[in-house]
């Protein structure tokens, strides 16, 4: 049986796989990676859809700035391995990821994607005309769902990251002793 919960840290390198095996390397080019890149996603906002301990289905939420002003998430990437489509998994990955969004307050969903898909959710382009997103993106795939009526209007300008940084991996504090050590191992040499 499918099951949709939040992802755990240890969840990372399958939903990775996952990832490379939906879209490819290419998706490393895609606008939204532009925000996604360093930035942790949205508290609490993170689905894996798992069968007997295998990761089927991802889909994550971000935070953003749409213009000046406006709070929004970003949705992506979703994902639903080539073996489970077509089965309702992706819908219902969307469904849950929205429920959430709302259940948290956040009042407005964006994401790049084909309306003729994610429309059934009730995504459109008719609030993002004068939004942009980094690089090059089509102004008909950038779409957005208002969770609360209104949260878009008057909305205009680029799409930045709004997440908190990914915590930087280097040691905060290198002892003295150590540096004093380097320097003396490079004169040795
Ligand atoms: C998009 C994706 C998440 C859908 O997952 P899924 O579990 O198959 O979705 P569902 O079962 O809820 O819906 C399947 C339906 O959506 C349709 N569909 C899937 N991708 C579509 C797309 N890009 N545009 C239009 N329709 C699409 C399927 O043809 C199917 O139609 P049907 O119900 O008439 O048979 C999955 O195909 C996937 O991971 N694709 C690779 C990543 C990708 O391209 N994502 C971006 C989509 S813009």
């Amino acid at each position: 049986m499918i099951s949709i919960r939040n992802e755990k840290t240890t969840d990372v390198a399958a939903r990775e796989h996952l990832l490379d095996v939906a879209y490819g390397r290419v998706r490393f080019a895609k606008p939204s990676e532009q925000i996604r890149r360093d930035r942790q996603a949205a508290e609490g906002l993170s689905l894996v859809a798992t069968e007997n301990g295998r990761m089927v289905g991802t889909v994550r939420l971000w935070h953003v700035a749409a213009g000046e002003g406006v709070s929004a998430l970003l949705l992506g990437p979703l994902a639903v391995h080539p073996g489970y489509r077509c089965k309702g998994l992706g819908a219902q990955l969307m469904q849950r990821a929205i429920r959430n969004a709302r259940m948290r307050g956040h009042k407005a969903v964006l994401l790049v994607g084909d309306a003729d898909y994610y429309g059934r959710f009730g995504f459109s382009a008719e609030k993002t005309g004068n939004l942009a997103m980094p690089g090059d993106c089509p102004a008909h795939r950038l779409l957005a769902l208002e969770l609360a009526e209104g949260a878009l209007d008057g909305a205009r300008g680029a799409i930045v990251a709004a997440g908190k940084p990914v915590p930087s991996r280097r040691p905060r504090f290198i002892p003295a002793i150590a540096v004093e050590d380097l320097v003396r191992v490079s004169h040795a040499a």
